[in-house]
């Protein structure tokens, strides 16, 4: 046997997956996991399935040796097993197009059980359709849930595009640089996991939320182009497309300008779609972030459909209607939607869509209705008559769907409508793609309680050159140099040019809350790093988890992620966070406050 074969070793000499018909009198030593065994009462076959996928191996008594037959005839499922055969072309009427290695079988001469001989403690599932185990119990046994095709399957593409990636930016004259796990708070919004140091008592490392200073200070020592398939950390309330820990492809480049880094991303977004078989637009349409609240409600727009948002008001402030005018009258809204063909919503769905709006904050949606001549389904709409509603598009057989209040009330219950009329009317064409770059984000946004200024994107982003007046008069109409490229609803990812002054970034600090004594203490490295001369640099990042659930076509994160977390952070199968033994919380100078559960 001649190891010609790349996956050779000195126990196997193919993957059994990818044998084909060229095979087909070759010789050959296999490992791999009984997938299926058959008994059929003196001959076996058993799917033998390594990492290329699955082929039929077949125990006879015509080839095999009694008792090589009597020990097939004893495997269980997903038994580690080792099998020598000779490949052999099937009979015609026998072969499976079906599957890869449908043409051939392996007649086994000899079987070696590696084991165990213990029941899987969850079923593998073997095909898309089949019934999988709960979530929870898959995760508790991740190890045997990643044997399922479909994880396999995702697992290597994620490789695939993190290969890509890296060539691309290669290519571009980008250095791939690691930077510190062991660091500083950063700031992107979301809370620090800490690290207690042992050997400095009371002080603590921050995992990075992103390597976003440090990419700042690569470009102030020259590097010029950075990327880092960068792990970040976050701990803040998961949900569906957020892991405590995730992956990005981080990038950071000298000498550019907002378009720069936009080209550079569709770029590399492009052989991303590449390597995943689909040809993207070369360029993506921009909608700045104004355009994108008014018309979606929301800065990441799924532009699949329309269903855009309008503003009633002029209309409605002509009604003698208490709702909407008291809203009007507080300074806000009346904003709708228009559902061509929405007279055909049932009761049950219009109550489904009211539960929505008022789980993002509205107090009610007002619906009008026009069949023919006739308004209906509410005061607002008898009083609107058909005149009004010519006004505002509504024809016969179609609904609208008013929100009155203010913008921070309308923006996130129409969004969350819209959305929802969509699935409801199933408007959402397969295999749509829509990227949208949204731009001209604001600096800053007011936290609606305290009043208190955050940053939209973080504390580095520049303001637009023609903003930068605004700085001092009005802070929060002022415009940011940032940038999030958008997918169908999702955010890929975002950037910004940087401020590259160490004036303007402490008057950013200011503006921000952060004093000249905490500015020096939290990013002094920072500031000093641009003092000692910083070139106009920018980047960008794209979170790499969800660029691999998109193109793998999977539903969640957790299925492009090896070992990932619960949405309750939990790692369950190796079990963290756990607790730690008293003496290494002493040796940390940790206290635990609460006695623990
Ligand atoms: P930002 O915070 O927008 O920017 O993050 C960039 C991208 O990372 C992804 N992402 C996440 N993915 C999974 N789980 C999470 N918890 C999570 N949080 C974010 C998103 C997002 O678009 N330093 C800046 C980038 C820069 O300015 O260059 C940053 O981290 O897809």
């Amino acid at each position: 046997m001649t190891r010609t074969d790349p996956f050779a070793t000195s126990l196997r000499t193919h993957l059994g997956g990818e044998l084909r018909a060229s095979h087909a009198g070759a010789k050959v030593r296999l490992g791999g996991w009984v997938h299926r065994a058959r008994n059929l009462g003196g001959l076996v076959f058993v799917d033998l399935r390594d990492r290329a996928g699955i082929v039929q191996v077949s125990f006879d008594p015509a080839y095999t040796p009694a008792e090589v037959l009597e020990r097939a005839a004893s495997l269980g499922n997903e038994t580690v097993v080792l099998v020598e055969g000779t490949v052999m072309a099937r009979p015609q009427e026998m072969r499976n197009a079906d599957v890869a290695t449908g043409d051939i079988e392996v007649r086994a001469t000899g079987l070696e059980i590696v084991g165990p001989a213990v029941p899987a403690a969850i079923p593998v599932a073997r095909s898309r359709n089949e019934n999988l185990a709960a979530e929870e119990l898959r995760l508790r046994h991740r190890y045997l849930d990643l044997r399922r095709p479909e994880l396999q399957k995702n697992i290597v593409m994620r490789h695939r595009l993190m290969q890509r990636a890296r060539r691309f930016l290669s290519e571009q004259g980008f250095l791939e640089i690691e930077t510190p796990i062991l660091t500083k708070p950063t700031p992107e919004g979301a809370r620090d996991y800490l690290v207690p140091s042992r050997v400095h008592a009371g002080e603590f490392y921050a995992l990075p939320q992103s390597p976003q200073l440090y990419k700042q200070l690569l470009m102030v020592s020259g590097f010029d182009r950075y990327f880092q398939i960068a792990r970040c950390f976050r701990d803040e309330d998961l949900r569906a497309d957020r892991q405590p820990e995730f992956t990005q492809i981080d990038i950071e480049a000298s000498f550019v300008d907002q378009e720069d880094v936009m080209a550079l991303a569709e770029g590399l977004i492009g052989a991303l779609w590449a390597e995943a078989g689909y040809e993207i637009p070369e360029r993506f349409p921009r909608i700045t972030y104004a355009d994108a609240m008014e018309r979606y409600g929301i800065d990441r727009p799924d532009l699949r459909f329309g269903l855009e948002i309008g503003d009633a008001s002029k209309l409605f402030a002509t009604l003698d209607f208490a709702p909407t005018k008291a809203a009007l009258d507080e300074g806000g809204r009346v904003r709708g939607i228009v559902v061509p063909g929405g007279g055909k919503l049932s009761r049950k769905q219009l109550d489904e869509l009211d539960v929505v709006a008022k789980s993002a904050g509205a107090r009610g949606v007002l619906r009008v209705k026009r069949t023919g001549d006739t308004m209906s389904a509410s005061k607002a709409a008898e009083l609107l008559g058909v005149e009004g509603a010519g006004k505002l598009g509504i024809a016969d057989g179609d609904l609208a769907l008013f929100v009155a209040g203010p913008d921070h009330v309308t923006s996130p219950a129409l969004d969350r409508i819209r959305q929802e009329l969509a699935r409801m009317l199933d408007l959402i064409p397969a295999g749509e793609r829509r990227f949208v770059w949204v731009v001209d984000f604001p600096m800053f946004e007011k936290d609606p309680s305290t009043g208190a200024l955050g940053a939209v994107h973080h504390p580095f982003t520049s303001p637009l050159p023609e903003d930068v007046s605004l700085l001092a008069s009005a802070p929060q109409r002022a415009r940011a140099r940032a940038y999030d490229v958008v997918l169908n609803g999702t955010e890929l990812g975002g950037g910004s040019i940087r401020i590259s002054n160490p004036e303007t970034q402490g008057k950013i600090f200011g503006l921000l809350g952060i004093d000249e004594a905490t500015a020096t203490k939290r990013f002094g490295f920072l500031l000093e790093g641009l003092r000692a001369g910083a070139p106009p640099h920018g980047g960008i990042a794209f979170g790499f988890d969800r660029i691999a659930m998109l193109l793998a076509d999977a539903g969640s994160l957790r299925d492009v992620i090896a070992f990932p977390k619960t949405t309750a952070a939990r790692a369950l199968f190796e079990g963290a966070p756990t607790q730690v033994p008293a003496q290494d919380l002493e040796e940390l100078h940790v206290k635990v406050a609460e006695a623990q559960a």
